[in-house]
């Protein structure tokens, strides 16, 4: 019997460094299947090292499409889910918010129906052993001030961008499909990542490509605002830790035990880009530019992990001085990956997004 995961939002930033993560360890008996819409965030390059590996297999579909989950869960058997597909970005939410309805909500609760349905037919032995993890984010629980004590398991829910409250929404399906239905259900909440194959709409990339080119560095507000920011590897590993140790119907916080203002991010970017890809012009750090405030900008996000350490042992292992690091050298050295995903769409987003 072959040990099957259906992977949701495979081909995205997390999704793809879980599967190659996962593709590292396990046997022939594995098998991965990656289920993906390729939405402007999906990108199958991420994934080329492994993309005929008798061990992986690529479905090209939306959760949101019942007729198309069903069947692919009759046909595989997974003994587990892990859910990352989403629509991920706070400033594409605050333009455009249905997107992240359709997708987050609706779809998070059609993959749910499908699951249940699944479930319910599984022999009783493969029932106990099934999981479904929902991987969400720490934004669900709103914003915290700069005394406040780290958000927890049990800090309520107080959502404030249409992305927050559409993942605080899919937390609260996962939530009631445990306590109703009884589905194994596990659920992790995340602090920022950052890490190599994140969309370079996002702080971090956007903060070295644009530093490597000697173009504006956009800070909104006052650049104070604060996140804890973990490397997507150990993220990774939290996961495979939570699907394989945690216990049903729990949800676990992970964190990076690493708060810094977006400030201090940037600068540290421009003088890692200065010692790697020193530039004729002048010091990085003037290209930092204050542009106005993204609406409803949460001031400070901070996540208490100390349950999954405490109960399950993980911990994360990259410092930020480390994985800083790795992560500028790696597209400061992909070039192609740049050149590839930073045309038509994105040069309109950024052209938009940035152009007041
Ligand atoms: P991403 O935007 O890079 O990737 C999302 C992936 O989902 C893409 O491959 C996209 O094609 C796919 N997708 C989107 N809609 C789909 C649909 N309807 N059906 C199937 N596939 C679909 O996102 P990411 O940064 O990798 O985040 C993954 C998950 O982790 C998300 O659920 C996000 O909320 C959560 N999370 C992200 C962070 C972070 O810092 N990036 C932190 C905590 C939690
Ligand atoms: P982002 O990477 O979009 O993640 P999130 O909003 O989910 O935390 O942004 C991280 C922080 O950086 C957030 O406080 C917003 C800020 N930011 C900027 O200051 N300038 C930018 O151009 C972007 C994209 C983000």
């Amino acid at each position: 019997m072959r040990n099957v995961i259906l992977v949701t939002g495979g081909a995205g930033f997390i999704g793809s460094n879980f599967i190659l993560q996962q593709m590292q360890g396990g046997d022939d008996s594995n098998l991965i299947i990656n289920l993906d819409k390729l939405t402007y965030a999906g990108n199958l390059q991420n994934l080329a090292s492994i993309a005929t590996n008798r061990r992986y297999e690529f479905v090209h579909g939306d959760i949101g499409d019942r007729d198309l989950v069903r069947p692919l869960l009759e046909k595989h058997k997974p003994r587990a889910i892990v859910h990352f597909a989403a629509e991920s970005h706070v400033d594409r939410s605050i333009r455009g918010p249905e997107d992240f309805i359709r997708t987050n909500v609706d779809g998070t609760f059609a993959l749910l129906e499908e699951t249940r349905a699944y479930w319910n037919a599984l022999p009783e032995g493969e029932r106990t052993k099934f999981r479904l993890l929902h991987v969400s984010t720490d934004e669900v629980f709103g914003s915290l001030g700069p005394g406040d004590s780290q958000f927890s398991e049990t800090t309520p829910y107080a959502p404030n961008s249409p992305y927050a409250a559409s993942k605080a929404a899919s937390d609260h399906l996962v939530r009631a499909y445990h306590h109703t239905y009884g589905l194994p259900t596990l659920t992790t909440n995340c602090s920022n990542n950052y890490g190599r194959f994140q969309f370079p709409e996002k702080l971090i990339p956007l903060t070295i490509l644009n530093a490597r080119d000697g173009k504006p560095l956009p800070l909104y507000g006052d650049g104070k605002n604060v996140r804890d920011w973990l490397y997507v590897e150990d993220h990774c590993e939290a996961i495979a830790t939570v699907l394989r140790d945690g216990r049903p119907g729990e949800t676990y916080n992970i964190g990076g035990w690493n708060e810094k203002p977006n400030i201090e991010i940037v600068e540290t970017i421009c003088d890692l880009v200065d010692e790697m890809a020193p530039r004729v012009g002048g010091r990085r750090r003037a290209l930092i530019t204050f542009v106005k405030d993204r609406p409803g900008h949460d001031r400070r996000y901070a996540m208490d992990a100390r349950k999954i350490e405490r109960e399950l042992g993980w911990k994360p292992k990259a410092t930020f001085e480390s994985g800083i690091r790795k992560t500028v050298r790696w597209y400061l050295e992909n070039d192609e990956w740049v050149r590839n995903v930073t045309s038509g769409s994105y040069r309109q987003w950024v052209a938009t997004h940035y152009s007041s």
